[in-house]
């Protein structure tokens, strides 16, 4: 008599643990752990960092650096003299290239103070602007770049060298092409070679990502660049 009712309140015991801890489990996994973030992809050549457990918690890391006034400073000044001529000759080197043109609608992603922006606009290239979390004008107008804030269409040309800030690879090149007319040509300079700064939240060590990445678009080269740090220039067509 006794045995038998001892059975069932062993099993409901076992239940209650087993219940428990899977509950503890789930909340080990999705609380307490660092989480990857949903949706962003990870291969062998293109690796999201780990530690970024919301959205907010990447947009304020990035926050904190950009909006440093001493920084601020010094991206205005002596920085600003040192870093034009090279983005100056960068884009001559494209136009030379018939990629970029004076006539080309141009955009900057992720431009900070618009050193590049100013670079295209002195040589000619007018019709020119950056975007950024943070803006500055008239240079640089604000916006996320995994959600540009243009419609479809808008430019002919887009440059960036901030590829290894994107939290979401595939939305930060989903939305260049958005944006891009047919025919437009998108300009990467990236570090294959190196690892770029503290404040990224991806590392590349191939083009191949990029390539499959860019699916309405043809790859037109890949040139090793000495800029700032990145050390390859990856250019693309949209179809
Ligand atoms: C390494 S800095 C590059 C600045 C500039 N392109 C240059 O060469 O001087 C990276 C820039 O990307 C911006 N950034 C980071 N995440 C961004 C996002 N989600 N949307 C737009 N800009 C972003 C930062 O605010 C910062 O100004």
């Amino acid at each position: 008599m006794n045995i038998t009712l001892q059975k069932p309140l062993i099993l409901r015991c076992f239940l209650i643990s087993f219940f428990l801890s899977l509950t503890f489990f789930y909340l080990f996994l999705h609380l307490l752990s660092p989480q990857q973030p949903r949706h962003s992809i990870t291969t062998k050549d293109l690796r999201i960092r780990p530690g970024y457990t919301s959205y907010d918690t990447y947009i304020q890391r990035q926050l904190n650096k950009t909006l440093n006034p001493k920084l601020r400073k010094i991206w205005t000044t002596c920085d600003w003299n040192r870093k034009i001529p090279v983005f100056a000759r960068f884009f001559e080197d494209l136009k030379d290239k018939n990629l970029l043109h004076n006539a080309s609608k141009a955009l900057c992603i992720g431009a900070r103070v618009g050193q590049e922006v100013e670079a295209l606009r002195r040589i000619g290239v007018t019709d020119s602007v950056g975007m950024d979390l943070v803006p500055y004008p008239p240079l640089v107008v604000k916006g996320d770049f995994h959600n540009q804030p243009f419609r479809g269409g808008t430019f002919d040309f887009e440059f960036s060298n901030v590829f290894d800030h994107a939290l979401y690879p595939e939305r930060f090149v989903g939305e260049i092409e958005r944006t891009l007319k047919p025919n437009g040509v998108c300009v990467l300079h990236v570090a294959l070679s190196t690892r770029a700064d503290k404040y990224s939240a991806n590392d590349l060590y191939t083009v191949k990502p990029l390539v499959a990445l860019f699916k309405n678009s043809v790859l037109v080269h890949v040139r090793p660049v000495d800029g700032f740090g990145l050390d390859t220039e990856v250019a693309f067509r949209k179809k």
